[in-house]
């Protein structure tokens, strides 16, 4: 059989929202105002917007970089630059490209399936006329309910097939090109909503007054972790889309373009979100919870016109998750009807199967599986159930380590002319200063960082 052929984007907007789409998902609006909170506003958003700068967006251009010039999938992009000594670890770190999206869509399926079950419960009305305490215990029934958190996951990873089975230009693009416009309009709408309701005042200097005492080594790691996640970092997502761009397309102005709108919405979920929790005084620290336990509580309060606002924010997270989602599970789709013997359709519904077998012991450590502990034995994962295991492997462990190795593939093994032409910069001062950043800073940071989380 034939290889499937490698396709590009209509155009640099298409890549833009599809990029985009892939970075906008539950990281920005469900976990960004959470750990901004936890982490004491003001200081937190500062050094997150430094990390975006320094390591973002250098390293979107590295990842972009590597597929657009080899054309291929990660693991054959990986192959592809040549006369290294070191092939071994290349190829392993194009396996790691391929693998941490999936182990990470097993517990982001699992997480969009719960914002399915809330924009379904909104629109029936299930949150109504809550009474105290209620939207905690909602939450919580969720939670400890396999047949619904299976049957949601069952769900978001069938929408998530039934999109990238059809390929790159009637798959994604369509649905990005659906979905991100939705996601827009349906954010300015929340905001200016929050913006006259609620308190808006005190979010601005929640958010953009830091407090300096507040910054320690754990806040930096909190913001390189948030950010590299917001940013789909290290995991395939951005270099595969980058190999469907067409070389008149430039690679510094599309990263610049991705961690811009990441970070714009990120913090517009902030003033979605924030005004509301303070003028309702509700806790805003509350963790996970902040979205899916406290924000019911406000949507009922507004009363009818709450419940469409309910609807319209679950809405707004499941689209955010599901255009993540399609990129998380592109990488080796691509690798598998590109590189391998499989149809595409074929490749995305073997992935499917896959990522359901797991996903299903995923949805199932929230409750029945709690107390089993695969890697207990070891000081590092004590405590963690099957869905911590694959979180913190997936999302902690080897996403940094895959961001640092990346930027030192980039920065030593590829010929700097590679570089150069592929950048589109000249030798200008601009180059210079990514080269400096992806050769030394990048590496460093970033192994500093994932020393001090997993070490
Ligand atoms: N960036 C997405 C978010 O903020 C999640 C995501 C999509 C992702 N693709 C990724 C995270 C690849 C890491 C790697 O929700």
């Amino acid at each position: 059989m034939q290889p499937a052929k490698h396709e590009h984007w209509s155009s640099g907007f298409t890549f833009l929202l599809a990029a985009v789409g892939s970075a906008v998902g539950l990281g920005n609006i469900w976990r960004f105002p959470y750990v901004v909170a936890e982490n004491g506003g003001g200081a937190f958003v500062l050094i997150y917007l430094a990390i975006v700068i320094v390591f973002g967006i250098p390293l979107l251009m590295s990842e972009l970089m590597i597929g657009r010039s080899s054309q291929k999938p990660p693991l054959g992009a990986m192959q592809s630059f040549g006369g290294s000594r070191v092939q071994k670890l290349w190829d392993a770190v194009g396996w790691s490209y391929l693998l941490v999206p999936m182990g990470i869509l097993t517990f982001y399926s699992v997480v969009a399936g719960w914002t399915l079950d809330y924009a379904f419960g909104m629109g029936i009305g299930t949150f109504n006329n809550l009474e105290e305490g209620a939207s905690a215990r909602m939450f919580q029934e969720l939670l400890a309910s396999p047949v619904k958190l299976v049957f949601w996951m069952t769900l978001s990873i069938g929408i998530t097939v039934g999109i990238v089975a059809r390929g790159l230009k009637s798959g994604l693009e369509t649905t990005v090109k659906i979905l991100m416009p939705a996601l827009f309009i349906i954010l300015i709408i929340l905001v200016l909503y929050a913006s006259i309701t609620g308190d808006f005042a005190r979010s601005v200097t929640f958010m953009f007054e830091p407090d300096f005492s507040k910054i320690t080594p754990k806040l930096v790691l909190m913001a390189a972790g948030q950010a590299f996640f917001s940013l789909s970092l290290g995991s395939g997502a951005i270099m595969v889309y980058g190999s469907y761009l067409t070389r008149d397309i430039s690679i510094p102005k599309m990263a610049v373009g991705v961690a811009f709108a990441d970070t714009a919405v990120a913090l517009l979920a902030g003033f979605a979100i924030f005004p509301i929790v303070f003028a309702f005084g509700v806790d805003h620290a509350a963790g996970p919870g902040l979205v899916f336990v406290t924000l019911p509580i406000v949507f009922n309060d507004m009363g009818g016109i709450g419940q469409i606002f309910g609807v319209l924010f679950f809405l707004l997270l499941a689209f955010a998750a599901i255009t993540s989602t399609i990129s998380l599970l592109e990488p080796m789709v691509a690798e598998l009807s590109e590189e391998g013997k499989f149809k595409r359709a074929r490749a995305a519904i073997y992935c499917g199967a896959v990522l359901w077998f797991v996903g299903v012991f995923v949805a199932l450590s929230n409750n029945i599986l709690s107390d089993v502990h695969p890697l207990g034995f070891l000081p590092l994962f004590e405590g963690k159930t099957i869905e911590g295991v694959i979180e913190f492997l997936s999302a902690n462990v080897f996403m940094l380590l895959n961001g640092m190795m990346v930027s030192i593939f980039v920065g030593w093994s590829v010929k700097r002319s590679v570089t150069l032409e592929e950048m589109g910069l000249g030798d200008s001062v601009l180059f210079k200063i990514w080269f400096l950043l992806v050769r030394f800073v990048v590496p460093l940071g970033v192994g500093f960082i994932f020393y001090d989380v997993v070490l």
